[in-house]
């Protein structure tokens, strides 16, 4: 089995950060999203990975990958336009060959790996098997009708009146079939080859496609609330106690993760919180769920349930919550009373 990891398109939902970053690099926990997508597949045992990449971010998620072998898996990139899913299949119909694929959203975050959905998709001979979760909007996301066996009968993309609340999650399972039907299908009303529509000609074409439904957490990167929480949810999951920095007159409170270098003087840290490597945090309050960047610096302020992003400057804020700072942003209080002075990138968003 082989693995197509999706690494283009434009992130438009998460501008402006995305005006400088892939939207699959946006780190969770200090991480880049695109390494909890390579992590459960390196764990499934798949060395052959095809990541599709974008020709304006593609160096940059070059640079992250390189030749795959952090996570014991051999490489090979993919240069698409944004055509859609299908359209990727597409493009990588030479690297995957007459192999059984695991199609993976570098986007997507789910709290389990993907080792009992490669098992079920052996075991049952299946043509594409697909993953669902209930969303409270379905008219966002490729939408499933299924029979009483579990069989799915209907996958329609971003439908206006939705037939169920059971979205497709963006990892998929095929066998070689998808590509006869990725020949026959026609670009949808937004111009893209849909990998919905692909399915669906499977379908039709009488080929079994079972589904499988999440019963944890997911995240399709869409805006800045979605990344707070897959933030707090990582956190949660996986941050250990640890301290490579060096802590003076400060109380750091429960699982809380110091990097390389970081200094955290006379402030409390709640956990569970990550500070990246060479911060300094002075005379603060950070936490709970607050990931902090490398080499940012927190004076005189309170931080919760954020995350910051590398070289951040942040002075006198008395309480920043829910909020999403992109690198070498500096906030800081106005000494003039009832004044403030914005200087925000295009697309920003400022709460007051
Ligand atoms: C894509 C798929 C959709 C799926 C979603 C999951 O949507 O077309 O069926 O539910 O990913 O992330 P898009 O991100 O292109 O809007």
């Amino acid at each position: 089995m082989k693995a197509l990891v999706l690494s283009g398109g434009k992130g438009t939902r998460l501008r402006p950060l995305t005006f400088t970053t892939a939207k699959q690099l946006i780190p969770i926990a200090n991480k880049p999203i695109l390494g909890y997508v390579l992590d459960p597949i390196s764990n499934a045992g798949i060395t052959d990975v095809g990541v599709i990449i974008a020709p304006e971010t593609g160096q940059e998620v070059k640079n992250y990958v390189k030749d795959g072998s952090s996570w014991n898996i051999k490489v090979t990139y993919l240069l698409q336009e944004p055509l859609g899913l299908a359209h990727a299949v597409k493009t990588a119909r030479n690297f995957l060959g007459d192999d059984d694929f695991i199609m993976y959203l570098g986007d997507n975050l789910i709290g389990k790996g993907v080792n009992a959905l490669i098992e079920k998709f052996k075991n049952e001979d299946l043509a594409a098997l697909i993953l669902l979760k209930e969303v409270e909007d379905p008219t966002r996301f490729g939408i499933a009708v299924l029979d009483s066996k579990g069989n799915v009968v209907r996958v329609v993309e971003k439908p206006k009146n939705p037939p169920t609340n059971l979205a497709l999650v963006g990892i998929y399972l095929f066998s070689p079939e998808i590509h006869k039907a990725i020949d026959k299908i026609k670009p949808s009303w937004r111009g893209e080859l849909e990998i919905t529509d692909a399915i669906q000609e499977l379908i039709n074409q009488g080929y079994k496609v079972k589904a499988e439904k999440l019963e944890t957490w997911w995240l399709d990167t869409g805006k800045k609330d979605d990344i707070l929480y897959a933030n707090a949810k990582i956190l949660d999951e996986y941050i250990k106690e640890e301290m490579c920095g060096e802590a003076q007159e400060s109380k750091i409170e429960g699982r809380v993760s110091i990097q390389r270098g970081a200094k955290i003087i006379n402030s409390t840290i709640r956990g569970p919180s990550i500070i990246g490597a060479e911060c300094i945090i002075e005379n603060s309050f950070i936490g709970p769920y607050t990931s902090i960047g490398n080499n940012t610096v927190i004076i005189d302020s309170s931080i919760e349930y954020s995350v910051i992003l590398d070289n951040a400057f942040v002075k006198e804020i008395e309480k920043l919550e829910e909020s999403l700072i992109g690198r070498n942003v500096r906030v800081i209080k106005n000494q003039k009373r009832n004044t403030l002075k914005l200087h925000t990138g295009d697309y920003s968003e400022v709460e007051i």
